[in-house]
């Protein structure tokens, strides 16, 4: 599924993107994945997209769906494009790759501190179902991680748009 718009275009990452998504990547996380990690991704088979705006990459997301669950291994917006409403496209595309995938339920972690992530999961219908103790890392040693479920069958309601 390609999805464009005038504003933006979703596509498969490609390995000519990875300069710009590692560099979106630094800029985003304390411990950010460096670029073998996402060219890892792509060779074992997950869905990686990128988003685009006028060519260029603003922000991408993994995407890992193995029967009929998935897992969001990573979602970012580069900083400058951040609270426009584009982290909330990408989710809703994510969305509806698994439900064309046949997804019952996606799954993703997230940092209790990491409260806009966690207002965008709670605003798209995800609900806390358990913690990782010490799942990341921290400057001051590990952060638990809050993990989250999407079931599928709740979101009937959701007119996905692109
Ligand atoms: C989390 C992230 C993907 C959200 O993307 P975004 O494009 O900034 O978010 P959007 O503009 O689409 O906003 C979607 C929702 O997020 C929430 N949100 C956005 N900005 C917020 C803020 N400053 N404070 C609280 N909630 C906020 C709101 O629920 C918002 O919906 P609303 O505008 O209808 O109220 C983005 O901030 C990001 O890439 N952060 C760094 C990487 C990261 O933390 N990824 C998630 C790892 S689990």
């Amino acid at each position: 599924m390609e999805i464009k718009n005038l504003d933006f275009d979703i596509n498969e990452m490609q390995d000519s993107d990875l300069i710009d998504v590692t560099s979106i990547e630094r800029e985003s996380y304390d411990f950010p994945w460096n670029e073998s990690i996402f060219r890892d991704c792509l060779l074992s088979g997950y869905k990686c997209f990128t988003l685009k705006k006028q060519g260029i990459v603003i922000g991408y997301a993994i995407l890992s769906i193995v029967m009929d669950e998935a897992h969001v291994l990573n979602i970012c917006i580069g900083q400058k494009y951040q609270n426009l409403g584009f982290g909330d496209k990408l989710l809703d595309y994510l969305v509806g790759e698994s439900q064309q995938a046949g997804v019952k339920k996606i799954f993703l972690e997230v940092r209790p501190s990491n409260k806009k992530a966690i207002a965008l999961y709670r605003k798209k219908g995800f609900e806390q179902i358990a913690k990782r103790s010490s799942y990341y890392r921290h400057s001051n040693g590990r952060e638990d991680a809050e993990v989250y479920a999407l079931n599928m069958g709740k979101i009937g309601y959701i007119d996905i748009q692109y």
